[in-house]
């Protein structure tokens, strides 16, 4: 969807301004729903299950790395132009009522697209690549893609072009917001990323493109 970006901005900071501020021991499930349903449904879809590749699919992900990422957001850690105004208007609380909601959010499965390039991929997620010391994704994400909580993040069934953006931007430092992606990603070329970017969306089963015809 194409809405100005200003447009949406003013939108969040008028639908969070009326999020409340105090501090609750257990996150709210509902009050996170209904900020998500005024502001994020715009990018991340109804259930937190992007429908456009560019934007991430969010739905169960760790809530611990979801409110990480929301913090750098805010602070510019992590610097990206449209998150700032998202996440600049959330309160920690908001943060936490989002984060844990999202978590209980079914995740859907996707397909890689190439089934040439998903073999390159799968090798390196499950393997690395040993004689250029790339660990394998595996290690820290587990074998299946649900990550490891709190600090790995769920990768399984991310949109591919979602993924290949953020390994390029750890790589060239646009995303530098932890060393260990940085170090990992350094060393990956362009059809390495593409290729293991494809795996991860037909993850947990890394399933190839459906057959023709059927
Ligand atoms: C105008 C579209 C748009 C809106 C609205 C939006 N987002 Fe995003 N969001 C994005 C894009 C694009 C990215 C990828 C940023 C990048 O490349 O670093 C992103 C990334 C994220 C991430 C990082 C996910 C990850 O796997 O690291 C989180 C968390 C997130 N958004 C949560 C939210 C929340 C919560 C809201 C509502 C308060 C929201 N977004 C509103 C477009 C949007
Ligand atoms: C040594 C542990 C480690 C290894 C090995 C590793 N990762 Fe990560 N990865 C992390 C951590 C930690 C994060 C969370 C970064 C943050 O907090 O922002 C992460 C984040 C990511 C993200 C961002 C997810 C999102 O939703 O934005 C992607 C994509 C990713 N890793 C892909 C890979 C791939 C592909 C490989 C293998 C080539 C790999 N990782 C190997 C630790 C690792």
């Amino acid at each position: 969807m194409k809405l100005p970006v200003s447009l949406l901005c003013a939108a969040a900071a008028a639908a969070l301004s009326f999020s409340a501020h105090a501090q609750s021991a257990k996150p709210d499930l509902a009050k996170g729903a209904a900020l998500f349903g005024q502001v994020c449904v715009a990018c991340h879809a109804a259930d937190g299950n992007s429908t456009t590749p560019a934007n991430p699919s969010l739905a169960q992900q760790h809530p611990e790395y979801l409110v990480k990422q929301l913090s750098e957001f805010k602070s510019g850690k992590r610097d990206n132009a449209i998150m700032k105004g998202f996440a600049g208007s959330l309160s920690d609380d908001d943060m936490r009522n989002i984060a844990y909601w999202l978590n209980e959010q079914k995740a859907k499965t996707g397909f890689a697209q190439d089934k040439d390039l998903v073999r390159l991929g799968e090798r390196i997620y499950r393997g690395g690549i040993a004689d250029r010391q790339i660990a394998a994704c595996a290690g820290c994400h587990s074998p299946n893609g649900a990550g490891i909580p709190s600090q790995y993040p769920r990768l399984s069934g991310q949109h591919a072009e979602y993924t290949a953006t953020q390994l390029k931007a750890f790589r060239d430092g646009t995303r530098n917001n932890n060393a260990q992606m940085t170090g990992v990603a350094a060393k990956l070329n362009d059809r390495e990323i593409q290729a293991v970017s494809d795996y991860i969306a037909g993850l947990p089963e890394g399933k190839p493109p459906p057959k023709p015809g059927i």
